[in-house]
């Protein structure tokens, strides 16, 4: 049977998908290859959030087809995806050696394609059409083999956005939003936590979200807490976490699940996006920057010490000096334990792109330093706090890193790294941090039995 290789751009959700086609494509006899030099047929699975992104994919894929030329005259190559969604045809009239391009409501039909293509029934694939039901079709995964997601597995509780963020591409590239039942989702989860899964991720564009549309609110709880509620009752699992939720769905149940269930863990990632009410405004981001703050008041409230990390954008069309200022003065009230900083990028179709007031490379990138410093010193200022204190991590397995060494988890989703070995994944353990780096602690290994 063919190898495959699958190389992935962009969220969690894309890592996701290429799970589930990888495990589609094992299920019927292919073999995962180590890289794309000996693989039979290469997949790029793409993300267009960002132009750059889009770039990377794009100069992969042309240098992989240049050398396949010379070297590998057979190899079959294909894009899947959120750019795979947005440029279709476009992508084949520009790479002509590229076989197929799969869509994003149509990753399920990835393996089916490539048996046409390699038994030589059909030359070129381009797929991109809506599907009904497909936010229900990924659901296989790959545990085996793959030492940490066999601990911490994702699921993807639903599909799109209707949220219509003037910056993003996302509504264009994944579709209106649809949610897969919570029956589904659980009888999925079950399977996960049965073959040794600890942790489990709920994953959706924006989750809070999740059912509005088929599943009444009922005692106060929002679709989405129950479905939070439902994964909760599953024997065996020991840790919940979702990403991303959207401020402005934020609701005080979701808030209060945090207080009332006690596998959740004490973690959030909440984009923000910006500092500015008046750029959130044209942003179309549906809440205020107060109404953010007290989000975060009321969940350290119900639970101290959570975790806070963020998604924040710089260079905004038209961001003034004084906008990005509240974007500082938010960084430095909030005090997030991790913040991800994007550089504005245009992107096709979106109203953003067509504003007045964009904003130069160089603004764009003093800006983007200018807060990384601070959101970097007032992170290490508190991770540093951790020092000599104890804390609980669900270990995952070796250390990306240094493979020598073991990582885990906090529950407030910081990763630990330690002196351990193979016996030690998958245990809930208590560490004591002796040490704190970038964006990482290390345990002490001497209280490992
Ligand atoms: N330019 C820069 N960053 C963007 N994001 C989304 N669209 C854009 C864009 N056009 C960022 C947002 C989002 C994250 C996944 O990517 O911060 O939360």
């Amino acid at each position: 049977m063919p190898s495959v290789f699958i190389k992935t751009y962009g969220c969690q959700m894309n890592e996701r998908d290429s799970e589930a086609v990888a495990a589609q494509l094992v299920a019927k006899g292919y073999t995962l290859a180590k890289s794309e030099a000996v693989a039979d047929v290469v997949l790029l699975n793409t993300c267009s959030v960002r132009d750059m992104a889009e770039r990377k994919a794009l100069n992969k894929m042309a240098n992989m087809v240049g050398i396949a030329k010379k070297e590998r005259p057979n190899q079959i190559f294909g894009f899947m995806g959120c750019m795979a969604q947005s440029r279709g045809q476009e992508l084949i009239d520009k790479l002509p050696d590229v076989d197929l391009v799969v869509g994003t409501q149509k990753f399920h039909r990835t393996a089916d394609y490539l048996d046409e293509i390699l038994a030589g029934r059909r030359d070129k694939i381009v797929d991109t059409a809506a599907e009904e039901k497909s936010e229900a079709a990924i659901r296989e995964h790959l545990l085996n083999g793959n030492a940490q997601k066999s601990v911490s597995a994702f699921v993807s509780i639903m599909q799109g956005c209707n949220q219509y963020c003037t910056f993003c591409i996302v509504p264009y590239t994944r579709g209106e939003e649809r949610s897969r039942t919570i029956d589904d989702i659980v009888a999925e989860c079950r399977d996960l936590v049965s073959r040794g899964v600890k942790e489990i991720t709920l994953l959706g564009q924006i989750v809070t979200s999740y059912g509005k549309r088929d599943i009444a609110t009922t005692n106060g709880k929002s679709a989405f807490v129950q479905l939070v509620d439902a994964v909760h009752e599953i024997d065996g699992l020991e840790r919940i976490r979702f990403t991303s939720p959207h401020p402005k769905g934020y609701g005080d149940d979701l808030v209060e699940a945090y207080a009332r269930l006690p596998k959740l863990c004490e973690s959030a990632h909440i984009p923000v996006q910006s500092g500015s009410d008046r750029l959130l405004k044209i942003m179309h981001r549906g809440y205020t920057r107060e109404r953010f703050l007290g989000i975060i008041e009321k969940l350290r409230h119900a639970r101290p010490g959570i975790g806070i990390s963020t998604d924040i954008i710089v260079g905004f069309p038209g961001e003034t000096e004084e906008d990005f200022e509240q974007t500082l003065s938010l960084a430095r009230e909030v005090e997030f334990d991790q913040a991800y900083i994007f550089k504005y990028s245009p992107r096709r179709d979106t109203p953003a792109a067509d504003m007045d007031g964009q904003l130069s490379t160089a603004v764009k990138e003093e800006r983007n330093e200018r807060l990384l410093r601070l959101v970097n010193e007032i992170a290490a200022r508190n991770y540093e706090k951790l020092v000599g204190t104890q804390v609980q991590i669900l270990v995952e397995g070796p250390s990306k890193k240094n493979p020598a060494r073991m990582m885990g988890r906090t529950r407030c989703n910081k990763i630990v790294v330690f002196d351990g070995s193979d016996r030690h994944r998958g245990q809930i353990m208590d560490v004591k941090i002796t040490r704190a780096g970038s964006f990482t602690l290390y345990g002490d290994p001497d209280i490992l039995e």
